[in-house]
């Protein structure tokens, strides 16, 4: 029998949707004999439950900050478990859109044009920065965090509301002031070495944000198979299959895209990908013939130290 430790919750501003996921992986695998399935929260306790328990795998469910970005990870390794995912190095090079858009950038994969902004002391929005902007791009503008997800703290700003936006995202010490890219929404999974395929968003909202991919009332349009040509649908699954190994990706990785006068923009790669029932990642893989529980065992199975 496989013990598997699914790890869900955590302190980040993606605590819900991970404890969706963790439910989602739980229910998928709790009837299944072969399995003994536990939840647990990384708490301060959880090396003491790992011990205990002895999982032959740990699921990682976890999203965002200490789950995604090589924190957890790192822990994992020294307490010598199997995990799934990425591991330490390329969890935080992918969490941290700052390093990973200058690895995309020397490695020829197109990335909207930013800059990283580090607020002062006193977090005062400063004159100098919005002549910056002023000079480097067009409005609109995109600001960000430079390690969260979930669209959490993400504005698309024009002139009136970027000083009025920036004060909202200061609570950040630094982040990316990236150049808006209108067009289209993709997103293309990754499965260890297989591209599995792509999905497109169509949000009702101005933006694919928080309440435009969790809220299934926001109504947000899931398009698949993506409306491509062949040549552009190739090239699509190869740029996010090059990013997925150029950072050194373990596992299942999601890659978002926008799509703009041919050209498609890599906005980031996430190691930790939703698997609740409705997420993107299960969705793409249910169209190419791979069920939720085939995805999960693979990723299971798939697990690993050193990684
Ligand atoms: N440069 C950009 N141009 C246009 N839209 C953007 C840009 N950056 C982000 N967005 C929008 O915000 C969403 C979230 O941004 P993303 O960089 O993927 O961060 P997160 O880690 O929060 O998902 C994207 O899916 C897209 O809809
Ligand atoms: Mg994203």
């Amino acid at each position: 029998m496989k013990k598997i430790l699914i790890l869900a919750g955590g302190p980040s501003k993606e605590r819900e949707v991970s404890l969706e996921t963790g439910k989602s992986v739980f229910n998928a695998l709790k009837n299944k004999k072969k399995y003994k399935v536990i939840i647990c929260e990384p708490d301060g306790e959880l090396i003491k439950k790992i011990r205990r328990f002895r999982p032959s795998v740990v699921f990682n469910a976890l999203h965002g900050r200490f789950g995604e970005d090589g924190y957890i990870q790192t822990i994992l390794e020294a307490e010598k478990v199997k995990y799934t995912h990425s591991g330490v190095l390329s969890s935080y090079v992918a969490m941290n859109k700052e390093v990973s858009k200058k690895l995309f950038i020397k490695n020829k994969i197109k990335t909207p044009r930013y800059f990283k902004y580090k607020f002062n002391k006193n977090n005062k929005i400063e004159k100098k920065i919005i002549s910056q902007i002023k000079k480097k791009f067009n409005y609109p503008v995109v600001i960000k965090p430079k390690n969260e997800g979930s669209s959490v703290h993400v504005y698309i700003c024009n002139e009136k509301n970027i000083v009025r936006n920036l004060r909202k995202i200061s609570q950040y010490k630094e982040i990316l002031i990236e150049q808006f890219i209108p067009g289209r929404e993709i997103q293309v999974a990754i499965l260890g070495k297989r591209k599995l395929g792509a999905i497109e968003l169509k949000p009702k909202r101005k933006f694919y944000d928080y309440e435009a991919k969790y809220n299934s009332k926001a109504n947000t349009k899931h398009i698949i198979p993506v409306d491509l040509t062949k040549s552009d649908y190739e090239k699509l699954m190869n740029i996010a299959l090059k990013a997925h190994k150029l950072i050194g990706c373990k596992g299942v990785t999601r890659s978002d895209f926008k799509f703009y006068n041919g050209i498609f923009y890599l906005l980031e790669i996430n190691t930790q990908p939703g698997m609740t029932k409705l997420s993107l990642v299960p969705e793409i893989a249910a169209y190419n013939g791979m069920s939720f529980i085939n995805l999960i065992e693979w990723i299971i199975k798939d697990a690993s130290i050193n990684r």
